[in-house]
């Protein structure tokens, strides 16, 4: 526990009286990604500082921003301290640039969606210390950093020439916008009148492909003369539009603009990227927006002086099903080139090398005696193992999918990235591809580690047993058995049954080797069974394949499994096998929690209202117990090894019975509208803390408290977002003292070992035995 270190030496510096003071002063707790190491997401966006070598960025649509430490190939978050209760949708980022002539800044277009999904507009946000702290640029419109189109770019750029000016391109209609002091302001570029007219699906009413796309790229020629006021002259801008035209060029630094003559109408340009020695733009393009789609496309050189385009697309000997979307540009070898298809889904990606401005290509692999395949690399998930067994072993889709961005360090061309659906693939032996031999193979390795962009659905921590279980969105979910593996890349996902997104975890509290899991796709049977603490699975004879996602419960013994299904309504089966059947006396849609020491009580709780089963969820009643002034139940935790214990969070703060639910006491009412409660050991013996969100003294965040709820200390502190409060997903470690467990709605898993008074954190770990 790195965090116990850390604090040792303050502890030991205080004495008695001053430590308590210290401790109420809510000490700022040191939150630590758990780790899968592979990143769990889309990439769309990657951008490498043009001038100085080991500046890089990655941008994700839901998890964040992180910096390159290009000593181990790793990355660290940098949005982590702006996605609070309040700043959630900074985990969005839409755009990303850097400054070429200051290697200390870097920008990002903030925003997760321009639909009522994100209620608010979106920022520019600016920083000068490569990400560590942000400023920003309130825009008047949203912006839409998970939405379609993510992956084409970049929107945001920085003029090389004077980095006072910035451009960035819009979504949803509003145009080209321009900064004139490095970012602080943004106002509309009225001349330029294109918006980039595309929507994927007009018609969509929840908004989010019914939005129009917007501008795509903004380019400067770095080889045009500069403008009055040092300015680039000639911009590229790119649009998304394949009815007028969709490259647009000022040569007046924007006064005036124009639709490039001669210009591929057919499809959307993705990239478009300056070869300054060659003066060429290429483009990428694709018939649709992406990240999922694309069936047919092109690849561009647009020759500057000439004013002429040359189609220099990629053949592969037949007519091509993709479109394009990642290109990358050598900067030490003008006229190296590589792109990447956007998206082939059999047997996998292309991606295509020339070092000779596009005349001719390679390709990473070809068919050899069908189905063999003549491969130009070979891969390495060592930073990410479960990606192996998780979805290279059974999938012919190996160099992975949703490729929109491919960058070559513009300091190495041995050393490449590039982002998919998945994870963050590269290496550093690009240019073995120009031995031009079969043979010579270079390495594409998982290179995410220290991204992590889950979106997790569960959490949950088994007293005596496997530490932690994550069930996330995308890929599958997560078993670590011990804190001691908290750090290390699991080897595996949950697979057998492999569900894309689990929805639930839950465990026999008092046969703790049993565990359930649910997936969220109706289709195939949705639930399945552990009998060794989540390391192997099966599926569960008795689910139908119409039930998916909502909560899962099971009863302290493990026999007897709730599931409020959604679809699928409120079911239970018995003995591990029988058939699912409906349970009418709960609410569809109503939450459901195991007792976690007496096998025949379930709790249920569905508006203002709780209720109790006593025959191992056969029927609910509503329980005695009145939860005063609470209309709206939110989350129910069973205390894990009391019998009759039980948490409820709602919209009046948390509630405690220790009677099953015959009555019930509030908690400090200083703690209000909660929402995920859950309960971890704690420092003092047989002692257990309480962990809720909710609204309290320090805002809407994470409170702790070791009190039973009398007193809710903050332990999320200043320095760590994890979004909405309301998407947070809680568990306690039921090993460790202080321990907790916070999974986010697309930053993957958090922990910290908190400390609310008593003994020290950490100190105190559960034996087995005496869980038994
Ligand atoms: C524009 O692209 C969309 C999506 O591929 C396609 O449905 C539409 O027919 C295209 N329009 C034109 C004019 O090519
Ligand atoms: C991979 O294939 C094997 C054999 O069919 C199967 O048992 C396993 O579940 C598959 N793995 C995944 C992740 O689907
Ligand atoms: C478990 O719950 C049942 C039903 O409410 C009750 O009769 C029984 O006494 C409880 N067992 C224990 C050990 O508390």
């Amino acid at each position: 526990m790195k965090n116990l270190f850390a604090s040792l030496p303050a502890l030991l510096l205080l004495a008695g009286g001053a430590q308590a003071a210290a401790e109420k002063a809510a000490p700022q707790q040191k939150w630590e990604s758990v780790k899968l190491g592979g990143g769990g997401g889309f990439v769309p966006g990657i951008v490498f500082h043009p001038k100085t070598a080991g500046v890089a960025y990655a941008r994700t649509d839901i998890g964040g921003l992180y910096r390159l430490n290009p000593a181990d190939d790793s990355w660290t978050a940098v949005t982590d301290a702006i996605a609070d209760n309040a700043g959630w949708h900074n985990w969005g980022v839409d755009a990303l640039a850097v400054d070429p002539t200051d290697d200390g800044k870097v920008f990002a277009a903030f925003g997760l969606y321009t639909n009522d999904w994100d209620p608010t507009n979106g920022q520019i946000g600016r920083s000068a210390d490569r990400g560590e702290t942000w400023e920003f640029a309130d825009l008047p419109f949203k912006v839409g950093g998970n939405m379609p189109g993510r992956g084409m770019g970049e929107r945001l750029a920085v003029d090389p020439a004077n980095p006072k000016i910035l451009y960035f391109g819009a979504r949803s209609g509003n145009g080209l916008w321009k900064s004139t002091d490095g970012g602080a302001t943004f106002a509309k570029v009225d001349s330029f009148k294109a918006v980039g007219t595309y929507a994927p699906v007009p018609g969509d009413t929840t908004g989010l492909n019914s939005d129009i796309q917007g501008l795509t790229f903004v380019t400067f020629d770095t080889t045009s003369p500069k403008a009055d006021g040092g300015a680039t002259s000639r911009i590229f801008v790119g649009t998304a539009d394949n009815k007028t035209a969709s490259l647009y060029v000022t040569e007046d630094a924007g006064a005036t603009w124009a639709a490039i003559k001669g210009q591929p109408k057919k499809f959307f340009p993705h990239k478009g990227k300056l070869s300054a020695a060659e003066k060429a733009l290429y483009i990428s393009y694709a018939d649709g927006s992406g990240p999922y789609d694309g069936t047919d496309g092109a690849v561009y050189r647009y020759d500057i002086e000439r004013g002429a385009f040359t189609d220099i697309t990629p053949s592969i000997g037949e007519k091509i099903a993709f479109g394009f979307g990642g290109l990358a540009l050598d900067a030490q070898k003008p006229g190296t080139v590589v792109v990447s298809s956007l998206n082939s889904w059999y047997p996998d990606q292309h991606i295509f090398r020339s070092t000779d401005s596009g005349k001719t290509w390679s390709r990473l692999w070809e068919w050899a005696n069908y189905p063999e395949m003549n491969l130009r690399y070979k891969q390495n998930v060592d930073k990410a193992p479960w990606i192996g067994p998780g979805f290279l072993d059974n999938d012919t889709k190996h160099l992975g999918w949703m490729i929109e961005c491919l960058e070559i360090d513009p300091h190495d061309s041995d050393h490449w990235l590039y982002g998919t659906g998945l994870t963050l693939y590269g290496g550093h032996d690009l240019t073995k591809w120009d031995a031009n031999s079969w043979d010579e193979k270079l390495t594409i390795s998982a290179l995410a580690d220290g991204i992590e962009e889950t979106s997790v659905q569960d959490v949950a921590s088994i007293p005596g047993g496997t530490e932690l279980l994550a069930a996330t969105g995308d890929v599958s979910g997560f078993t670590f058995k011990s804190a001691e593996t908290l750090g290390e890349a699991p080897k595996k996902n949950w697979y057998d049954p492999h569900w894309t997104t689990n929805a639930g975890v839950d465990f026999a509290g008092a046969a703790g080797k049993n565990v359930v899991r649910i997936g969220n796709s109706a289709g195939s049977k949705q639930l399945a069974l552990s009998s060794d603490g989540g390391d192997t699975w099966a599926e569960h004879p008795g689910a139908d394949t119409k039930a998916a996602g909502g909560i899962v419960a099971m009863s302290a013994d493990g026999e007897t499994i709730v599931w409020s299904a959604s679809p699928g309504g409120v079911l239970r089966s018995q003995g591990g096998k029988e058939a699912f059947k409906a349970v009418f006396s709960l609410p569809e849609g109503a939450i459901v929690a195991s007792d976690k020491q007496n096998a025949t009580v379930f709790y249920g709780a569905s508006g203002g209202k709780f209720y109790v089963s006593t025959d191992a969820g056969v029927t609910f009643k509503v329980a005695a117990g009145e939860l005063k002034g609470a209309k709206n139940m939110v989350d129910v935790a069973a205390h894990p090894v009391k019998a009759g214990d039980v948490w409820v969070s709602t919209d009046a703060g948390v509630f405690h019975s220790t009677n099953y639910g015959a009555t019930f006491a509030a908690t400090s009412t200083a703690l209000k509208n909660t929402q995920q409660v859950a309960l971890g050991v704690g420092s003092a013996k047989d002692s257990w803390n309480v962990y809720a969100f909710g609204e309290g003294a320090a805002g809407a965040r994470l409170y702790g408290s070791a009190d039973g709820g009398k007193t809710w200390v903050d332990i999320q502190g200043d320095k760590q977002g994890f979004g909405t409060t309301s998407t947070g997903k809680l568990a306690g470690s039921g090993n460790v003292a202080g321990l907790v467990y916070v999974g986010t709605n697309g930053r993957g898993v958090f922990r910290a070992t908190v400390s609310l008074g008593g003994e020290k954190p950490g100190a105190r770990r559960l034996s087995r035995r005496a869980r038994a």
